[in-house]
């Protein structure tokens, strides 16, 4: 494991462009091998995780290029993915886990295994399991809940299911499974979560209607899936944005950052506490949109007030909460998260992650039922802080050594390559 020292600093100055997005180079890959045409995918992310997905797109028989900048997918077809001869590796990518199943599901008499690292075998698939089962499809997993799990495909029925929590995988993984289903299959969710799968299917000819929280898809016959560009990862550059904002004497322009608003929740929530982060954000009411929208968006350091995120608020920056407990540390007053105890079954327990993490380093910080609460002391010691294999919490300590007193040490640093390889290069450019 490395052990890498994040000195106090003095600014960040400058450009960086985001990360290609996750979530949306999944979803890419994924939708391009269910597809009958090749598909060119420009700017896909090449991370642990979504490298992961290309090999799992192999195993199951679509032809994957890999280019510099670009990738290219020949799909098997909607319902023509082929049997691999073992199990299928996810590596550490919870997404991956939970969206291929939907599509797997629907390949009538063949028999998939899936299985990851020991973080995605300690992370529910049982959520996905039981609105598949519904459709008519069979998982087995250990223990009824963990990887390694077993997928029977079948040929599905139409559902409409009502989610019991926020989940844009769980969401994603239904709505592929409609896509192939006889009928139109509907998700009913409890609060609004990213919606990069809705759009994708849109634009790739699926009938899509969305009403309120209930998104429906029609049954396709084939993809019509269209070549695309993806756009930069704000939960990446979230990391960037908040040192720039916590590292006095800071200004950084983070270029091109997909600002689709059900992803963009952390940058509302940073307005409200007082930071200065402006870009042209996406407004909620043109959500009809196939299209990711993107903006440059302008981030200079500044004093912080604590805030309150409510549980409506949680899935639309739920990859950036721990770095809301970071900033809290820095601002004037109180800051809690309500309604994130899906915090506990990502890539580690990201609740106890956070509170144990920023204590070590001198924070006043509470675990609460359903997240945290943050008293700010306007400033952050430094100390030790362990990754636990978690990309997202190595990110956060490198953030938290730059603007504390006497520096931290991040042990695990190398998870950052699951979702940020250039992570480090990138911030040492900017520091220089
Ligand atoms: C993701 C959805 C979120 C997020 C994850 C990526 C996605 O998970 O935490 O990093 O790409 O759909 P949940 O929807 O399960 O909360």
């Amino acid at each position: 494991m490395t052990r890498v020292r994040f000195a106090p600093s003095r600014r960040l100055r400058g450009e960086v462009g985001a990360p290609p997005d996750k979530s949306i180079s999944h979803r890419a890959a994924l939708l391009a091998a269910m597809s009958v045409k090749p598909v060119r995918i420009s700017n896909y992310l090449k991370a642990a995780d979504t490298i992961s997905t290309l090999n799992a797109l192999r195993a199951v028989g679509a032809l994957v290029e890999e280019h510099e900048d670009f990738v290219i997918v020949r799909g098997t077809g909607l319902r023509e993915a082929r049997e691999p001869g073992g199990p299928i590796d996810v590596g550490n990518a919870g997404t991956l886990m939970r969206l291929l199943p939907g599509w797997l599901a629907a390949q009538e008499g063949r028999i998939f295994v899936l299985d990851g690292d020991s973080s995605i075998r300690s992370r529910p698939v049982d959520r996905i399991a039981e609105p598949l089962a519904l459709m008519g499809a069979q998982i087995e997993a250990k223990g009824g809940r963990f990887a390694p799990f077993v997928v029977y495909g079948t040929r599905l029925h139409a559902i409409t299911y009502e989610l019991p929590v926020a989940s844009a995988q769980v969401k994603s993984c239904v709505l592929l499974a409609g896509v192939a289903a006889d009928g139109t299959t509907s998700v009913v969710e409890p609060v609004a979560s990213r919606d990069h799968t809705e759009r994708m299917l849109a634009g790739a000819g699926v009938g899509v209607r969305r009403e309120g929280l209930t998104v429906s898809v029609s049954r396709a016959g084939e993809l019509d899936m269209q070549s695309l560009v993806v756009p930069g990862d704000l939960s990446s550059a979230a990391f960037m944005i908040a040192a720039a904002v916590l590292v006095k004497g800071s200004r950084l322009l983070v270029r091109d950052v997909g600002v689709n608003w059900t992803r963009s929740g952390f940058l509302r929530i940073l307005e409200r506490m007082g930071a200065i982060a402006t870009g042209s954000l996406e407004d909620p009411s043109a959500t009809v949109a196939l299209c990711e929208p993107t903006s440059d968006i302008d981030v200079s350091a500044g004093p912080l007030v604590g805030t309150v995120v409510e549980p409506g608020e949680v899935p639309l920056a739920i990859d950036e909460l721990p770095l809301v407990a970071l900033l809290g540390c820095f601002a004037e007053g109180d800051t809690v998260v309500r309604g994130a105890q899906e915090l506990r079954v990502k890539e580690s327990d990201r609740i106890a992650g956070v509170v144990d993490g920023l204590r070590g380093l001198g924070a006043t910080i509470e675990a609460t039922a359903d997240g945290f609460a943050v008293t700010g002391s306007g400033g952050l010691r430094g100390g030790v802080i362990d990754a636990r294999g978690d990309h997202r919490m190595a990110m956060l300590g490198a953030v938290a050594g730059l603007a504390s007193d006497e520096g931290v040490d991040v042990v695990g640093m190398e998870a950052a390559a699951v979702s940020y390889p250039g992570f480090a290069q990138d911030l040492s450019r900017l520091l220089a």
